[in-house]
């Protein structure tokens, strides 16, 4: 029997996901360099993250883009020098492993069901085209993804409007009928700002932002998805 949708989730065309931090878990490369990090595995996973997301923020508005492989490099050698950890081939590892993060292990059973639904899917996501590919590679997700959008193409981060119309321009569908999902509160406010219907994965029962654009629902992992659409 189906499920009833949520009422602002009736016409959803396309299911549009962020990559890191909904998809796949950033915190999984400097988790499995405990060995080496101890316990600055966290900080360095956490200044990391910040360090990433600030530096789009402030390419986009210094017009100076650098694709995000680079962005992440910058980061990790912000995070780094910040904990005084001087380990080139710990880098280097580092790196590698986030072209090969943990999807969450909800990710794959939720794609599949909105896949076998007959739902267009898609990734919209600061990574270069090469990163997510490979993480959707590395993660067994790659057929269940109908479309997989890049920042790259235009040179500009989230959540600068342009970003989110080239999922509209690559689904062909709407934004008023696109269910947008990310962890990412400032990434929801923009998505809802901009027109999606945006899901808010709140993962780390983390406050909401006090930014335009709300979500019409919030959940704690992308597991209830397939219901709030009516599936299953
Ligand atoms: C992304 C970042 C914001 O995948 O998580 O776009």
């Amino acid at each position: 029997m189906a499920a009833t949708p949520h009422p602002d989730l009736t016409d959803i065309g396309a299911c549009v996901f962020d990559a890191y931090g909904t998809l796949f878990d950033v915190a999984a490369a400097a988790a499995r360099c405990n060995d080496a990090l101890g316990d600055k595995a966290g900080p360095l996973a956490e200044i990391w993250r910040t360090k990433q997301l600030q530096y789009t923020w402030l390419r986009t508005l210094m017009e100076e883009y650098q694709d995000f492989w680079h962005v992440t490099g910058h980061a990790l050698d912000y995070a780094m020098e910040s904990l005084s950890i001087k380990d080139d081939a710990l880098r280097a590892r580092l790196m590698d492993l986030y072209l090969r993060l943990d999807a969450y292990p909800e990710v794959k059973g939720m794609l599949e069901a909105l896949s076998g639904a007959g739902v267009t899917t898609a990734v919209l996501t600061n990574g270069s085209t090469t990163m997510v590919t490979a993480a959707v590679r590395s993660a067994g997700i790659y057929p269940l993804l109908d479309h997989r959008i890049s920042v790259d193409r235009l040179e500009i981060y989230k959540p600068d409007r342009r970003v989110y119309q080239m999922a509209v321009d690559d689904t062909g569908v709407e934004a008023g009928r696109i269910c947008f999902m990310s962890s990412n509160a400032w990434d929801v406010c923009g998505a809802a700002n901009f027109g999606f219907k945006a899901v808010w994965v709140n993962r780390f029962g983390q406050p909401a932002e006090k930014l335009p654009g709300a979500p019409v629902a919030e959940l704690k992992s992308l597991e209830p998805l397939p219901a709030l659409l009516g599936i299953g």
